[in-house]
């Protein structure tokens, strides 16, 4: 067996207990020969496309730092990057992208249609906006930011940026389970992936069951709640990674690793980068899970963005 064969099965051996009930799984490679685990797990999504289950968000991240970042990012194993035209960084994401010298083809690159260009002209014109700022000819996941505005217009635009083989995946984000139902109710081709805040104090039990149900991927935006709340310096997410040996950030990622739920950490810190892809040669028990259940607070860190 060949040894990049070995690294892949080892990988997907170590996590095959939590990937169980991931149906059709499968280990995503990212060889930088930089990691101790040389591999991100995927999940197939509703419509038979593969995304990593742990990638990079870029919010806040602007210029020459986005570029540095997202470079950084996949030299050390990243291949989602997570971006948005209100971010204002797509160009800086795009030019981190070419810098990186890694294939288009092994990246899945997410963008998302702001409020203000909802409809289905207005998602054309964004999108076609969106994919030239970020010196691409196609997007693996497109999302609705968030559900205001012409929703039904901006999807049917969508639909057909997606039959048009310019978007691999089509989603929402930030969409409760009311609006999701709505979505569903005319929507001809299903969304992949509702995007929303979830972290250790704000875990969307009602989300997460009703996403299951309807077979629509759940993907954490914020899964550090962005550092509010003291999360780096709280005692109990502390003490179970003393038990582990590995530091609150990488209890947090594992913590979402194993509800199957997708996460896209933010760093501008190389050391931190690497230290958020370590999360898959450890495994939360029973009593860290019930532990980590009383830390839910069941509301946003982000009131300002209501
Ligand atoms: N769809 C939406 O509406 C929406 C909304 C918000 C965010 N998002 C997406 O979700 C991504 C992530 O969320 P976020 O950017 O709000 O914040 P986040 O990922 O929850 O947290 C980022 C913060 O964590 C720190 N950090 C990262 N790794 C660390 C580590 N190992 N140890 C200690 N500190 C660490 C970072 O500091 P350093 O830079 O010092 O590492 C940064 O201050 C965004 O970038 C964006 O792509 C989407």
């Amino acid at each position: 067996m060949k040894r990049r064969d070995f690294l892949r099965t080892s990988a997907a051996l170590a996590t095959s207990a939590i990937l169980l009930p991931l149906a059709g799984a499968r280990v995503f490679g990212a060889f930088s020969g930089l990691l101790k685990y040389k591999s991100i797990p995927e999940v197939r999504l509703n419509n038979g496309i593969h995304m990593p289950l742990l990638g990079f968000g870029t919010n806040t991240l602007g210029g020459p730092v986005a570029e540095q970042c997202v470079a950084d990012a996949i030299s050390v194993g990243y291949r989602l990057i997570d971006t948005a035209h209100v971010y204002g960084n797509e160009e800086a994401v795009g030019t981190g992208i070419k810098k990186s010298g890694i294939n288009r083809k092994e990246l899945f690159i997410t963008s998302k249609l702001w409020v203000d260009n909802s409809g289905y002209e207005g998602t054309k014109k964004a999108f076609q906006t969106s994919i030239d700022k970020l010196g691409l000819d196609y997007l693996d996941l497109y999302l609705i930011h968030r559900p205001r505005g012409d929703v039904k217009g901006s999807w049917k635009a969508m639909e057909e940026l997606f039959q048009a083989g310019k978007i691999k995946a089509i989603g929402v984000s930030n969409f409760e389970p009311a609006q999701m139902a709505e979505l569903l109710s005319y929507a001809k081709i299903r969304p992949v992936i509702n995007q929303i805040e979830t972290h250790v104090f704000f875990q969307e039990h009602i989300s997460y069951e009703s996403l299951k149900k309807t077979e629509v991927q759940m993907e954490a935006w914020s899964p550090f709640a962005a550092g509010r709340n003291g999360i780096f310096s709280n005692p109990t997410l502390a003490a179970i990674g003393q038990k582990h040996h590995k530091s609150i950030a990488q209890v947090c990622l594992r913590w979402h690793f194993q509800r199957g739920i997708v996460a896209i950490p933010r760093s501008s810190q190389k050391a931190h980068m690497i230290e958020n892809l370590d999360i898959f040669d450890f495994e939360l028990d029973s009593s860290d899970l019930h532990t980590i259940s009383t830390l839910d607070l069941n509301k946003t860190q982000f009131p300002e963005w209501g």
